[in-house]
């Protein structure tokens, strides 16, 4: 396997960072995680633009964008890869041990791709258990959600609550009791025929998914609302899904005692979901050829 690792692709076993790197002494970092489908990353550019955002946040300089798409492609087809799970990550870089960023002089940049690997098909017919963690999410004035951060430990525990309950996914509150978002996804549920999910006030990332689910679900003349839901608004939802870059739309079986059938709304914003990728990748042909 190739990674990219600064400059230049080198060999895994050749892919060393340093003990020193502060991404590794203090999650001094952001990431970002893609997908792609026959060779074509689906939304590389917001991709792009939220580890920007991601960056400035965290008063990190990113990297350029004509760079950062040449590292990416280059990584996907040095390792013969077509659908492929795609990872950005920029850490703050070497530096003497001390919380100061200017420590540090250069970033370290790495991209990873492998082999994308389908979740298991009866997560999509037949829905996943999820549960509400008692962890709660990163209040946004202490470290802001929409940092895309290599500092994970809040999220860690939250799926770590959902391993000990043998449930695929956690669903985090805010400290005020409203639905954040899940460990690695956000939250949709279906009410009065309402596409419903936590606004980004909740604290949440704004999942790219999140964005195309919406998006896509106007456009078909969905009543989406985006706002504060507390879990009792999801348990009398008649569906619930999650979404993210890897798993598209997840439909949800059961949180906590509450059971729900795979829902009619939740197949058709699937499909609607693929027929934005199937649009992208003829865009993406076009603007290439
Ligand atoms: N995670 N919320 C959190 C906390 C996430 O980590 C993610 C994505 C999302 C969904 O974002 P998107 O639709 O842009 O993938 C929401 C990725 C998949 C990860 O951590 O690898």
């Amino acid at each position: 396997m190739y990674i990219f690792l600064n400059d230049k692709l080198v060999e895994e076993a050749a892919a060393c960072v340093s003990v020193f790197d502060h991404g590794f002494l203090y999650g001094d970092g952001i990431y970002e995680t893609m997908r792609s489908y026959n060779g074509v990353v689906f939304m590389l550019d917001r991709h792009i633009e939220r580890l920007g955002l991601s960056a400035s946040l965290i008063r990190l300089a990113p990297p350029e964008e004509g760079f950062l798409k040449s590292a990416v492609y280059e990584t996907i087809k040095s390792n013969g890869l077509s659908d492929a799970y795609v990872r950005i990550t920029v850490s703050r870089g070497k530096g003497a041990i001390g919380l100061d960023p200017g420590l540090c002089s250069r970033p370290t940049f790495v991209v990873i791709a492998k082999e994308f690997v389908e979740y298991p098909p009866q997560y999509y017919r037949e829905g996943t258990e999820v549960m509400l963690a008692k962890t709660q999410r990163n209040l946004v004035e202490a470290l802001d959600p929409r940092i895309k951060s290599l500092n994970f430990l809040n999220n860690i525990l939250a799926k770590a609550e959902a391993i000990d309950r043998g449930a695929y996914e956690a669903i985090m509150l805010n400290k005020d009791g409203f639905i954040a978002e899940g460990t690695v996804s956000n939250v949709f549920f279906v009410r009065d025929g309402r596409l419903c999910t936590p606004s980004p006030e909740a604290g949440i990332l704004e999942g790219i998914t999140r964005e195309v689910v919406i998006g896509a679900a106007k456009a078909d003349g969905i009543n989406v609302v985006e706002g504060l839901f507390v879990p009792e608004d999801v348990f009398l939802a008649e569906e619930v899904f999650l979404t993210n870059t890897t798993g598209e739309i997840v439909p949800v079986s059961q949180l906590e005692n509450r059971t729900y059938a795979v829902g009619a709304m939740t197949r058709h914003l699937h499909d609607l979901y693929r027929a934005e990728v199937a649009r992208y990748l003829e865009w993406a042909k076009r603007v290439d050829s």
